[in-house]
């Protein structure tokens, strides 16, 4: 087994970086695969929260790095998927806790155990991404259809092109079709426009989202969630499978508008 391990990040806060890496790891360890994540907001944690596993911390990630614990011991066990853990970040205030150097040799002893390794990371562009792409084979950028968003995401690009890490993909979050339709937010054939990037997938705004945070149950488990579908699908293209878009407007083109800008039919 050697792990790919994915990186999410975005620039701006608040745009789903933690909802995706929640989803997409439970997709995958839904669909079979050996999943690790791990937490890169250090004194913020929430992945915990939103994987419904904040009772079960005993160490976090700064805990192994210090040596007060084998990385096992700090890898919590979902509760629902066994082959499904959380490395927690640390509620420390000391943000030079962790370094790049600290994370890759994490994600190395990872890589034989595993098949994905997701790493979440904070907003901004300093030590805690630094830290969250030092590993990465592959760099998710998640924005939201707003120019603030997209602006930082372009940032960000910049800086993974930059250090050599790759072109990212892009995961479209929070998009309102009928927004869209009045004229009133950025489509997605917008953003692709701006950023130049990989549509790796789009996913609605959706109240759904929010239910499941707060439930500590990912909306990939809710069958009828749009946006649960969208991260599924995003799961079956990072394992390699060409998986169509959804159409989520069937009248205002953008399903057209996505498929011309992908080349899929
Ligand atoms: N598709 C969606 N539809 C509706 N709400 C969403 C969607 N995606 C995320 N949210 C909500 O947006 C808020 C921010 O999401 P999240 O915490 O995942 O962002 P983040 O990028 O990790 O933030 P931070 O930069 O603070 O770490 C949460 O309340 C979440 O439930
Ligand atoms: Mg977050």
């Amino acid at each position: 087994m050697t792990a790919q391990v994915i990186t999410v990040t975005s620039g701006k806060g608040g745009v789903g970086k933690t909802t995706a890496v929640a989803n997409l790891a439970t997709a995958l360890a839904v669909d079979g695969r050996k999943v690790v994540c791990i937490d890169g907001d250090i004194g913020l944690r929430n992945l915990d929260v939103i994987m419904g596993l904040e009772n079960r911390i005993v160490y976090d990630i700064v805990d192994v790095i210090e040596g007060r614990c084998k990385l096992r011991q700090a890898m919590i066990r979902d509760k629902h998927y066994p082959e499904l853990y959380l490395i927690p970040a640390a509620q420390t205030r000391d943000k030079n806790a962790v370094s790049p150097s600290d994370m890759k040799r994490i994600c190395n002893d990872l890589k034989s155990e595993v098949d994905f390794v997701i790493i979440d990371s904070p907003a901004g562009i300093e030590r805690g991404f630094r830290n969250a792409i030092a590993a990465a084979d592959r760099v998710l950028v998640v924005t939201n259809p707003e120019v603030s968003a997209v602006r930082d995401a372009d940032r960000v690009v910049g800086i993974l092109e930059a250090e050599e890490k790759g072109s990212p993909s892009l995961i479209l979050n929070r998009l309102n079709p009928a927004l869209v339709k009045n004229n009133d937010m950025l489509s997605a054939e917008d953003v692709l426009d701006l950023l130049g990037i990989h549509l790796i997938g789009v996913v609605p705004e959706d109240e759904t989202v929010i239910i499941g945070s707060n439930r500590g149950a990912p909306v990939v488990n809710d069958p009828k969630s749009r946006a649960g579908q969208a991260f599924r699908n995003i799961a079956r293209r990072l394992q390699g499978e060409d998986v169509p878009f959804m159409d989520l407007d069937q009248q205002s083109g953008f399903w057209g508008a996505i498929q011309r800008l992908t080349g899929r039919k």
